[in-house]
């Protein structure tokens, strides 16, 4: 039977580098006004913390965060004090492999015609979700130099590609479109070309497409798809592909919405803890001048309190995000006059009263 007073919802928060940390204390406060019942546990896992104690991520970090949090929430790692980049591969890519965080869903949702920069575009016609597999491809960091530093040195990436890694997030891109009411799934590769790893995706995709008879299954080259994503968004409606092309494709996907700093994801296991981020980088250029806009950051909040059950407090904060960009309390990278903090207010009190 249900409780009296429902159990609040753990999250564990890695605001991490520069403008993270700014993007983090705005979504927190706007979390906060929604009334969610949430707790939030701060890590200060981060360039900071590196290049103080060497500390990139404790040992026990991961079993910490998947046995005592519901859900995580990062802000951004990165930062030019650490030029190899080694504590944001060790923190945020770490939490993706080793939590095992296989489906990265990025939504791409235009909330404001004035946002996009391609002509004569509605909302509705910007409106699809790219499924990025998390944990395998050229991410592995498998490969070698040979002979490296002379005339004859060889670079070896290796594009790793498992049947059940492919299978697995094709089959979560298939649910996804079942639960959010949509009826086209469409897989990109480059498969004329990586004969051998994609051809790997060609044949699960054509395997595991009949089990969703309802929806339909099509494909799409990368280059092309780039192509009439420009062109075109409105044909899209769920979008699977591999973790290198996603991770491209969503960039291009976010300034279809007004820029990086309106796009958000998740990063998913079912039924295990998972992980949060905006998609937007530390930018550093940006940090600290109360600049970079809070809205990729909030509709992360928002798309982890619905993953947690929370849809009510999600709606509030949507809806907030929603009337800032209408009333033009936003940024100056979408158009606005405000600063992070007041954009992040505006949005909270709003939140709060909806
Ligand atoms: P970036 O996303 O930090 O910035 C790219 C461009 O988008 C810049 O012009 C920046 O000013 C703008 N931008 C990004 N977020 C914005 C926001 N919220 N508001 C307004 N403008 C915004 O990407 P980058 O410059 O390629 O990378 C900077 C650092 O961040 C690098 O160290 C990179 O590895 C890291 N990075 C981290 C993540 C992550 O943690 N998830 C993602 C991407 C890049
Ligand atoms: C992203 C980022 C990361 C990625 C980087 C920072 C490792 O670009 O989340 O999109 O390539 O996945
Ligand atoms: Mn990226």
């Amino acid at each position: 039977m249900f409780s009296a007073v429902a159990e609040k919802k753990r999250i564990a928060v890695v605001p991490g580098d520069g403008i993270g940390k700014e993007v983090i204390a705005a979504a927190l406060e706007v979390m906060k006004a929604s009334g969610a019942p949430i707790t939030f546990t701060h890590f200060d896992w981060s360039a900071d913390r590196y290049l103080k104690d060497g500390t990139t991520i404790p040992a026990d970090g991961f079993a910490k965060l998947e046995r005592d949090f519901d859900a995580v929430f990062v802000g951004a790692l990165g930062d030019p004090r650490v030029p190899s980049n080694i504590h944001a591969k060790e923190i945020l890519l770490g939490m993706r492999f080793r939590m095992d965080l296989y489906a990265n869903v990025r939504p791409v949702k235009l909330l404001d015609a004035a946002l996009c920069p391609l002509k004569s575009v509605e909302p509705s016609d910007v409106d699809f979700t790219v499924i990025r597999e998390n944990t395998e491809g050229l991410y592995c960091d498998v490969g070698g130099n040979f002979k490296q530093g002379t005339a004859d040195e060889i670079a070896v990436q290796e594009d790793v590609n498992t049947r059940k890694g492919v299978e697995r997030v094709m089959r979560y891109a298939f649910d996804y479109a079942r639960k959010h009411g949509r009826k086209k799934v469409l897989m990109t590769d480059k498969s004329n070309v990586m004969t051998f790893a994609h051809g790997l995706w060609q044949r699960v995709f054509k395997l595991v497409a009949p089990e969703y008879p309802e929806i339909q299954a099509s494909h799409m080259y990368v280059d092309t798809l780039c192509m009439q994503m420009v062109r075109e968004p409105r044909q899209f409606e769920v979008i699977v592909t591999n973790n290198m092309f996603g991770d491209i494709i969503t960039d291009l996907a976010a300034a279809l919405q007004g820029g990086l700093g309106m796009a958000a994801s998740g990063n998913i296991h079912p039924g295990k803890t998972s992980m949060f981020e905006p998609v937007h980088g530390s930018a550093p250029p940006l940090a600290g001048k109360d600049a970079a806009n809070p809205i990729g950051a909030i509709s992360t909040a928002a798309m982890m309190i619905a993953h947690l059950g929370l849809d009510s407090f999600a709606g509030k904060i949507e809806a907030a995000v929603l009337e800032a960009v209408r009333q033009k309390k936003i940024t100056a990278d979408v158009g606005g006059t405000l600063g992070t903090r007041r954009s992040a207010e505006w949005i909270a009190e709003r939140a709060a009263g909806a």
